[in-house]
């Protein structure tokens, strides 16, 4: 399974083709539109998610709300595109000098893109934007949908933010107050200073970044594999997840504490119990070993770095003059970890379905469903 996007931040949508899902599969659209809500939501996100209120449209692959095995077209409309028409226009008549980008933001591909494809920081940044993640998050949800008919579930939470650090204790309704929380976090004390420390970013100009952590349960032993660097799980997840704006680290299980810790207190010893099969005490390794799932629950954080465009900017150069000036400031968040993490579940969902189609039989959701029985009954009889 593999899948495209294309689009522009202030164009007029982005789109999204996937191609390799399995026939008959349940798609729907109120599923992938609450998720998109989810990721224009959390405290610190800037004008523009007030203007969008994302949707999905299918163009193709789909009749009667299931797949037919043909490429899936995906559409998002920009609501902001009436905005920028004739800035952003495709032919001769388009508006290039009037939100011409002379000041390129440190942190940002404005520069490098510049230098890259010689072409105007305008046509690096609409790219660069992490708008861009709409549709990954359209497309991630479809794969979500495939893993929760398979009783694959995948979760996230954000652990910290600008330095305050979420205690992560799981007690009992501990999930319900990450899903209720506007930051995604379940200790109300982190939560209240996260605010704080957001109203403090705010009256500096300053942005924040933080780390988050994605969790995939009943994943079963043996996806990926440890024959080919290109085939590893651990690998594959690291990519999608460094792929989205700002991700900055990745780690999985007890990440980089294993560096401090003796081998006996970092591996997790085997167990065996009939009926159920091989399992561990312990899941340091995060559910993987060797490239390959291990049926344990799969734990990855991701450190997002602060957000690049600075409402107290930075020094920068300016490109036809040479001169010292401020970085120019395009409407921008202050945080988005907590969108972040709405946006990492569903790249991690993508990988995880990806994995499943390429290791089962799966033209048909129905022969995806009985291969999947079999191989989960298979490992249970161990
Ligand atoms: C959900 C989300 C929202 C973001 N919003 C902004 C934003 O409003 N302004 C900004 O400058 N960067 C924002 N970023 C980060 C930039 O897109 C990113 O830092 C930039 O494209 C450079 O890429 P890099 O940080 O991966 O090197 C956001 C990232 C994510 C994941």
């Amino acid at each position: 399974m593999r899948f495209l996007t294309a689009g522009e931040s202030h164009g007029p949508k982005l789109l999204g083709i996937i191609e390799g899902l399995p026939a008959g599969l349940t798609i729907s659209k109120h599923v992938i539109d609450e998720a998109l809500g989810r990721r224009q939501k959390g405290p610190g996100r800037g004008g523009r998610m007030q203007i969008e209120s994302d949707q999905v449209n299918f163009l193709s692959g789909l009749r009667g709300g299931r797949t037919t095995g043909a490429p899936l077209a995906l559409e998002i409309l920009n609501r902001d595109w009436v905005n920028w028409e004739k800035v952003m226009a495709w032919g001769e008549e388009a508006d290039l000098e009037s939100r011409k980008v002379l000041t390129p933001r440190p942190g940002h591909a404005d520069l490098v893109g510049n230098l890259k494809y010689r072409t105007e920081v305008r046509n690096i940044l609409e790219r660069a934007s992490a708008r861009e993640t709409a549709m990954r998050v359209a497309i991630g949800s479809v794969a979500m949908q495939l893993l929760n008919c398979l009783g694959v579930e995948v979760k996230g939470q954000v652990t910290a933010v600008g330095g305050i650090k979420a205690r992560t204790l799981e007690d009992r309704d501990y999930w319900q107050r990450v899903g209720n929380s506007e930051w995604a976090v379940a200790d109300p004390q982190a939560e209240e200073r996260m605010w704080q420390r957001l109203a403090e970013a705010k009256e500096k100009g300053e942005s924040l970044g933080g780390v988050i952590q994605i969790q995939v349960h009943n994943v079963p032993a043996g996806l990926g594999s440890h024959v080919q660097w290109d085939r590893k799980l651990d690998g594959k997840l690291a990519q999608a997840v460094l792929s989205v704006q700002a991700m900055k680290g990745v780690s999985f299980g007890i990440g980089f504490e294993a560096a401090d810790r003796l081998g006996s207190e970092v591996h997790d010893p085997i167990q065996y119990c009939k009926g159920r099969g091989y399992s561990h005490t312990s899941n340091n390794a995060g559910g993987i070993e060797g490239g390959m799932s291990n049926g344990e629950p799969i734990i990855l954080q991701a450190v997002m770095k602060p957000i690049p465009t600075l409402y107290s900017p930075l020094d920068t150069v300016h490109l036809e003059t040479k001169e010292v000036v401020q970085a120019s400031v395009e409407r921008s968040d202050i945080c988005a970890v907590p969108a972040a993490k709405v946006v990492l579940e569903h790249v991690t969902a993508w990988v995880i379905a990806a994995e499943i189609l390429a290791k089962f039989p799966a033209d048909t959701y129905v022969e995806l469903l009985k291969a999947w029985q079999d191989y989960n009954d298979y490992l249970h009889a161990q």
